[in-house]
This record gives C-alpha cells, structure tokens and sequence, in this order.
C-alpha cells in the first residue's frame, strides 16, 4: 500500500504472533462470536472461524473475502456501523487504526465521539483514532465478554488514554496491560502495547500492568507485576498516566515525596509556543538582505528559530552577533498590527517573494497578512523535542521564538537566572521524563501543558533520593529508547 495512503487508513497490520496470542485468549470456544472492528486483510477473522470483521478499505475487503470465505464482513466505517446494529459479541479481538486528529476528522469523528459520547466516554477533537476505536468495540460485547487489542505505547501518557482508562474500569471486570519494551512492528516507528480485559457488564479499581522486555507468542498475558489503584491514591496521582509505572516503586515514591508541594515550571512562569509567521523564510532575513531592502532596525529582531540553537545555558549578545556575522535567517521582519510598512518594506512585501508568501494559508487567514501575531521577548525558551531532555536556555539577548521552541515568561516569583539553575538539578530531568512524552526514535516531546508541571524544586533533600532519582530517569529513557543500551547517552 502507498505510505500516505496507508497512513491516512492507519494500516499497520499485525505480526501472526501478535494475533495468534489475542485472539486465543479472547476467543475461548467455538461457539464464541468474535468481532474485530479494523479488520485490515483479515488476519485476526482467520485465526477464529466464528468471526464477524468490519473493513472500510475496499482493496483490504477483498482479500478478506479471499481469504476467510465463510466469515461475515461489513463493509465501511466502523462507527457509523456500530451506531446501528443490534449484534452482539462474545468476544473482540483486533488492532485499531492509530489515525491522529488531524486526519481523523469530518464525518467518522463525529460518529465515533457521539457514540462514545452516549456511553460515558467523551473524547475532545484532539484524540487519535484508536481510543474510541477501543470504546466504542467494547460497547458491543454482551454481559461477561472480552477484549483484547493492540494499543499504541500512548495509552500510557496521552491526554485521551484516559477516558479509555475510565471506560474500561468502569466497565470491566479485569483490565490489563502489558507494556513491551522491544518493538511490537519492525517498520512502525510507535512503540505497541497490548490491552486485555475481561468481565464486561462489571468494574474494578485498578488497571493490571505487567511492562516485558520482548513479545513473544502468550496464550494468556504475563503476570501482572503492578496493580495500580485508579483512584485518588495512585493512577489519579499520575495525571491518569500509566508511563510513570514503568519506574521502580522507590523511583515513585522519591519524586511523590520531592513533588510534594514542590514548586513546578508553571507555578512561576507561563509556558507557551512561539510565533507562526506561516512562510518562515519571508519574514525572517538574513542580514544582507535587510540591509538590500533597506528594511529599518526596528523592524527588525533577532529570532531562535529552532531547539538545536538551545543547546548553552544563555542567548547572549555575543551569540547573535555571530548569528549575524555568518548572515543566518534569523532577523524576523516585525510590523505590528496599526503600523503602516514604509516605502521601503512595502517594496519587500509587493516583492515576487512576498506575493508567493501572502498566499501561504496562515497568512491568508490574517489581517493584515503581514502583522505576525503573538511576537514577544520572553525570559527563556525551552526546546520541546529532545534526546537527552529539553533545554531551559535563558534569553539574555532580546530574541523571540518560532513555534519550534516554546518561549517562557516569568511571573515575577523567581528570577531568571535562577530558574535556569534550578533547571540543572536531576530533579527536573527525572520530571521532564515524568512530565513530558516518548515521540519515537528516542526523542522526548514536552507540550506546554506538560512544561507547566516539570518540577523545578523539591521538598526536601534531594540528596537522600540521589539514587532512585537516577534509577527513575534511567528506566523512563531506556523506555524510550534512549540511554546506555540504545547507544545515546
Ligand atoms: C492497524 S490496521 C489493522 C488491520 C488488522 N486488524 C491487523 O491488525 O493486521 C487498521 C485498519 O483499520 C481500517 N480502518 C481505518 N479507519 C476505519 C474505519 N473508520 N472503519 C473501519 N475500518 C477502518 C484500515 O483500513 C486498516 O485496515
């Protein structure tokens, strides 16, 4: 299938032994109808003959015919199918579309949020497909049934694996899941989870968690090695996360015990993105040129346009005067809305380049097309993808930020330069780890909601917790994919 197509679908089929382990534990007896609601080319309907499958793309639908004559398929999107029908299932077993929302939009989103809607589960605009995939399945099995399903490793961090989180325990008599640490799908650069959960009709108070290094075929899921209560104590303590888990319990309990009343990033300064301009490389110069167009300093100022210059504790003077000298893009053309641009901007803007660049969609959408919005000079900025963790740079030279780093603005609690000492302290590296999200390839991600919580002081003495602190940090970077064994450090 054709990249982007298949990404479009989310058509990421599953290994033989990844299906063989779900459907014979999901599927108990000949008798029971199972459903697997993204069928793909049927390779879960054929381990299972009693199988009913749903397919929405037509070339994947006729391999299923081929392959599993006798099964019964539905052709289309699941959701709206499993709006209306009356069947019933024993049992589901499958492998959800991971389809993020900026393509899982329009029609089926709405069909998937309203029908998870009526059962309790709301998802906001902004979930991947697979969450209400998993829901809105179970919401089809009969009294006492079962599932089990590959998930993305982001069930374990991401805003929306928590209603699925909910559902299930409110749903479910037992619910698992086994996080694998190895890659689950050689060519899917997302790391795979399974779920398993049994007893539908019934609830329970914790999620069972068992983290394995490898996948290999299991007729039943491993041991649980954690039972973590959902409630007030544990799951909820963790934002409803399950990544945290993947620590050792002294790990935990140390930054319980540092976070307690500790101060976090988003208690003394408000983190957000940087500026769009919408055509980059118009609206920022290199120094040649703006002395060629002749555009005047004020409107001119010095820019970070990307995380990889954040790699020093300081923007300096001295630093964008080297930006300058090696005539780098980095003069972002600044008219502020109600400026009128003079003789000598308007030729650059009336220019083939600035024609072109009116065009681009950000621009278009705003009057005039020339006034970037949400320009400021923050006190620092922060890179939010990173290896080893994001950087707290201070800004000691008057620069702004692109939406490739985020900017941070204090509110007068603490001074800047002593937040980025407090950024050095492996406190906040175990908190950035704790906070912010794997993205794939050993990366780490920190969304500005995220940077609000990363810890910057501790209650009391770090020194007691120096080696849990350390040992937390290494197992949430070794679960991402960085660190000793992944040959990063
Ligand atoms: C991750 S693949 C899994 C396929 C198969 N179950 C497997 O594991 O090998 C997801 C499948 O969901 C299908 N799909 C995507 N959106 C769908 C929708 N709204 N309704 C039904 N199927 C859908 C895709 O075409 C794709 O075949």
């Amino acid at each position: 299938m054709e990249a982007t197509r298949r990404k479009q679908l989310g058509a990421y089929y599953t290994p033989d032994d990844v299906v063989r382990s779900l459907v014979s534990w999901a599927a108990r007896s000949s008798d029971d109808r199972m459903l697997d609601p993204s069928c793909g080319d049927g390779r879960f309907l054929v381990e299972h003959d009693n199988s009913v499958g749903v397919e929405q793309d037509p070339l994947a639908a006729a391999v299923v015919h081929e392959r599993v004559p006798g099964c019964l398929l539905h052709e289309g999107d699941f959701f709206s199918w499993a709006s209306g029908t009356h069947e019933r299932f024993e049992c589901a077993a499958g492998n959800p579309p991971f389809i993020r929302y900026q393509r899982f939009t329009g029609a089926v989103r709405d069909a998937a949020r309203r029908l998870c809607a009526a059962h309790g589960a709301e998802f906001s605009a902004l979930s991947s497909s697979w969450a209400p995939f998993i829901v809105a399945t179970a919401t089809l099995l009969k009294p006492g049934g079962r599932m089990a399903f590959v998930v993305p490793a982001e069930i374990g961090h991401a805003p929306y694996a928590k209603p699925v989180l909910d559902y299930m325990t409110e749903n479910f008599r037992r619910v698992q899941i086994v996080a694998v640490r190895d890659k689950l799908f050689p060519d899917l650069s997302e790391d795979c989870w399974l779920l398993y959960a049994e007893g539908f009709g019934e609830s329970t108070d914790r999620v069972l968690f068992s983290p394995i290094e490898r996948f290999s075929y299991m007729s039943r899921p491993p041991a649980p090695s954690r039972s973590i209560a959902v409630a007030v104590d544990e799951l909820h303590n963790w934002g409803g996360r399950l990544r945290p888990f993947l620590m050792p319990a002294e790990s935990r309990e140390a930054y319980r015990i540092l976070a307690h009343e500790g101060i976090r990033l988003g208690d003394v300064a408000r983190v957000g993105i940087g500026y769009v301009t919408g055509a980059n490389d118009f609206f920022h110069l290199r120094p040649s040129e703006a002395e060629r167009w002749r555009i005047p300093k004020q409107n001119l100022l010095p820019a970070v346009r990307n995380g990889k210059t954040l790699s020093r504790g300081r923007i300096t003077s001295e630093e964008v005067e080297r930006w300058q000298v090696n005539d780098e893009r980095v003069l972002l053309l600044r008219i502020k809305r109600g400026e009128r641009p003079n003789r000598d901007i308007a030729k650059y803007l009336n220019s083939p380049a600035g024609e072109e660049a009116r065009e681009a969609y950000k621009c278009r959408m705003r009057d005039p097309w020339y006034s970037v919005p949400d320009v400021t000079v923050p006190d620092a900025f922060l890179s939010y993808m990173s290896g080893r963790g994001p950087a707290l740079v201070e800004n000691s030279a008057g620069c702004v930020g692109t939406n490739s780093v985020h900017v941070v603005r204090l509110t007068g609690k603490m001074k800047r330069r002593e937040l980025a000492r407090s950024w050095a302290s492996p406190l906040t590296e175990l908190s950035c780890e704790v906070e912010g999200h794997p993205l794939g390839g050993g990366m780490l991600k920190v969304e500005p909601r995220e940077a609000s919580r990363i810890l910057i002081h501790g209650t009391g003495t770090l020194k007691e917790f120096a080696e849990p602190v350390q040992e937390g940090i290494r197992a949430l970077r070794r679960w991402r994919h960085y660190g000793e064994d992944s040959g990063q450090v």
